[in-house]
This record gives C-alpha cells, structure tokens and sequence, in this order.
C-alpha cells in the first residue's frame, strides 16, 4: 500500500538526523491541564513556530490569565527568534489555545488541519451558534491537509491528518520530529481518547500505526502527560522504537479490534475533561474569545444534558 506523504516525511527524517542544524525544541509544561507546549525553531534562520499554546482559565471564576503565554513570548524574544507558524494539532477539549494572544504579540500565522471544519459543524450545533459564525475555517489563516508541505526557517516540515481523537487532528513532522498531538502518549499511558463527538477508535488505531511506520530513532513530543502509575516526574518526549516497543495499547503485536475494544471499554469509564465546554467552544474559533455582550462583558455558553 503506497502513503506518499508517510514515504516523504520518512525521507524527510532521515535527512534531518544526518543534517548539522537540528530542531531546537524548548517545552513548556502546564500542570493544571497537564499540556506540553512547544516553542521550535531553527538554529540557522532563527525562525520559529510554536505548538499548542496555553491559555490559563480558572472555571471556578471565570478568569483568564496570560502567564503561561508571555512565558512563551519571553523566551522567544530572548532568545531573538520570529515567529512564522502558530501550530494547533487539534480543537482541544482541555484547554483554551493562546494563539489569538500570541500572534497579536509576536506575529506568525494561525494554522489547524483542513477538518477542524467539521468540528465546527459538529461543535456549532451543540453550542447553537448562528450564522453569525461561519463554519468554514476562516478562523485560521492555513488549514492543512495530509502531506501539506511547510518549514521552520530552512526545516522542511510536512502535515499528517491522524483523526481519530477528533476528526480533525495533526500531527506536524518538523525535521527529524513528530509533534503527535492527541494520539499517543508515553509509552506507559498509551493513547488519547477517541469518546469525543466525532472521534473514532479504529481511526485513531490507524493513525497512530502510520505515525509509528516513521524511523525508529524519530523524535516525539507528545501533547500532553499525566505521569503513569508508579511515575513521579512528567515527561512528554519519547521515540518511534519506544513506542513500538512498550506502548501499554499500541505496541507492535496489538491488533486493531483488540485496541478498538480496549479503547472504547476505556473511554466508557472516563469523565469529560473539566474544561471541554469553555474550551472547544473557544478552540473552535481559533482561539478568539466570544465578543462582549453590550455592557462590555464576554460569556461562554453552558449547555445542558448535551455531552
Ligand atoms: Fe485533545
């Protein structure tokens, strides 16, 4: 069976780990929501991207705060890099996205796979939003499809669509690493969910097979981490061998019925993240929060009975 973007982005690994300049990857971990995000860049140009950024939220006040975010920004600008891309891998369901914050600041242009437009559909519905919000993506400034070329300064980079988790999920193949958003997980967690509107196990199983058909030595940074039982210390970074070899769910040898009956067994035990309804409801939109009502004041919509 031919994947010509999985033979192009193998290619692409392989001359990245030979190549002098590699990816400069510097994490940013936020605790509260147990997400990695990543500022890249390329040592030779000094050009930047940064992946699924934060956005603090307090639910129980309805506060938003930026200090996860001017982090980021303060360690772009010490570090005297540009910003072109502001990568999301998905909508996500945990947290609010920075972006909209951050390219005010810093620049750089918006970017989320092709299908993010049916999660608005999906997600329009639920929230009942008019037709004052348009569905079509417009939100972003570059929506990519499977095998969409790239780069960070003088990286090539190629986009890989692995729904799954959500229709809309990717997962960006920047030099020698896979930034997997919402697929994987470390080894010894396994797998995102696949129980949200729209997800789908067998895709997501079939995802994460492909991304794993990369070079063993591929680095990759994963989304998020919440410390697997009898592990003290967070870590979002691990390798195709890895994963091949010890994932609790996906490991070499896991069939796909077997995974697709763990994972739904699974996720019928699983609470909603805590943030879902504030979070989509914002991520779908880019980031942007919702325009103030009259007396100068944002909501967000709760509705009832529906997830
Ligand atoms: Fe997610």
């Amino acid at each position: 069976m031919s994947d010509h973007p999985l033979d192009h982005a193998t290619h692409q690994v392989h001359a990245a780990q030979a190549a002098r300049d590699k990816l400069a990857v510097k994490a940013f971990f936020d605790e509260p929501t147990n997400t990695a995000s990543y500022v890249i860049h390329d040592p030779a140009t000094r050009r930047a991207a940064i992946v699924d950024s934060v956005l603090d939220f307090d639910a129980a006040s309805g506060r938003t705060s930026t200090a996860s975010a001017d982090a980021m920004i303060a360690y772009v600008r010490a570090e005297g890099l540009t910003l072109d891309w502001l990568l999301e891998t998905h909508a996500h369901a945990d947290h609010l996205s920075a972006a909209p914050y951050i390219q005010q600041t810093l620049g750089g242009k918006l970017a989320i796979g092709r299908e993010i437009i049916t999660v608005q559909n999906v997600f329009g519905k639920i929230f009942n939003v008019g037709t004052e919000f348009a569905r079509d993506g417009s939100e972003f400034d570059r929506l990519f499809e499977d095998g969409d070329e790239f780069a960070i300064g003088s990286i090539p980079a190629i986009a890989l669509h692995v729904p799954g988790h959500t229709p809309a999920d990717m997962a960006y193949v920047i030099g020698d690493v896979v930034f997997t958003g919402d697929t994987l997980f470390m080894p010894d967690f396994g797998t995102a969910r696949a129980d949200f509107p729209g997800g789908d196990a067998r895709q997501l199983y079939q995802s994460i097979r492909r991304l794993l058909a990369l070079p063993d030595a591929t680095r990759l940074f994963l989304c998020h981490d919440y410390k697997a039982p009898g592990r003290d210390s967070y870590v979002w970074e691990t390798t195709v061998a890895a994963e091949r070899a010890g994932n609790i769910h996906v490991r070499d040898g896991v069939e796909e019925d077997a995974f697709v009956e763990m994972r739904t067994k699974r996720d019928a035990t699983l609470a909603m993240p805590k943030l879902i309804l504030p979070s989509v409801q914002v991520n779908i939109r880019g980031g942007q929060l919702p325009e103030p009502e009259e007396n100068g004041k944002r909501y967000l919509k709760l509705p009832l009975d529906t997830l």
